[in-house]
C-alpha cells in the first residue's frame, strides 16, 4: 500500500513538472526574465495548420497602359525622370486582371493588385510590388503578395512570395515572370506567371 502511494505522488509530481514545463515554453520571457501574457507559443493545429503544401499557378498578367481604361497608371515621377533612358523614378499604380489563358478575354481569375516603380538608372528594372488577389473557386478572396526586381528585357525574371493571406496564410515562394505580348505603341503588355507556393 505504501508502495502503491509514493508511486502515484511521484506520477503526479512528473504530472505537475511536465505542466510546468509545457507552461514555461509557452510563456514568453520579457528581456527582465519575467513573463508576460501578451505572446505565447501556439500549437499550429489551433490555427487549422496541418500539412504545409506546395502549389503551383499558372496565370496571364495584362499590363494595359494605353486606351481609354488602363489598368497601369503613372502616379509620380522625379523631375529627371523624363531625360533618364530607363524612365529611373517613375511609378505606376496597378489593378491589371489575370486571366487562365494568353488573351485578355479568356477566363478572370484574379486581379494584381500593387505598383512597380523604375528602380535601375542604368538598367531597365523595376521593382514590383503587388498582391495577387484571387476570384475564382476556393482560392477566391485570398491572395499572394510578390515583391521582386523585375530586369524587364530578361526573358525569365524571378521574384519573390513574402506572404500571403486566406489559404496563402504563412506563404513563401516565388514567380517566374515571362514577357509574352509588348507592344510598343502603346505600351501593354502580357506576362505570363509561374507562380510557386508553400502554404498550408
Ligand atoms: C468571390 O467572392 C465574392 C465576395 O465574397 C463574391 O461576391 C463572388 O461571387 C465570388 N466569386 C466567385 C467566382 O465565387
Amino acid at each position: 500500500m505504501a508502495g502503491m502511494n509514493s508511486r502515484n505522488s511521484f506520477s503526479l509530481i512528473t504530472l505537475f513538472s511536465v505542466f510546468a514545463i509545457l507552461y514555461m515554453n509557452s510563456v514568453i520571457l520579457a528581456a527582465d526574465g519575467k513573463s508576460q501574457t501578451f505572446g505565447k507559443v501556439l500549437n499550429p493545429a489551433k490555427l487549422g495548420l496541418k500539412k504545409e503544401k506546395l502549389s503551383h499557378f499558372h496565370v496571364y498578367w495584362h499590363d494595359i497602359v494605353g486606351g481609354r481604361n488602363p489598368t497601369s497608371i503613372q502616379v509620380a515621377k522625379a523631375a529627371s525622370t523624363d531625360k533618364s533612358a530607363t524612365g529611373f523614378g517613375a511609378v505606376s499604380m496597378i489593378d491589371d486582371p489575370l486571366t487562365e489563358g494568353l488573351e485578355l478575354s479568356s477566363k478572370l481569375v484574379g486581379r494584381a493588385q500593387g505598383f512597380y516603380a523604375s528602380a535601375g538608372i542604368n538598367e531597365l528594372v523595376a521593382l514590383i510590388n503587388m498582391n495577387f488577389a484571387f476570384l475564382v473557386g476556393k482560392y477566391n478572396g485570398s491572395t499572394v503578395s510578390i515583391m521582386g526586381r523585375d530586369k524587364v528585357l530578361s526573358e525569365v525574371r524571378e521574384m519573390a512570395i513574402v506572404g500571403g493571406s486566406g489559404l496563402f496564410r504563412f506563404a513563401r515562394g516565388y514567380v517566374e515572370a515571362r514577357t509574352k505580348k509588348l507592344d510598343s505603341k502603346t505600351g501593354d503588355s502580357t506576362v505570363e506567371y509561374n507562380i510557386y507556393v508553400f502554404h498550408y
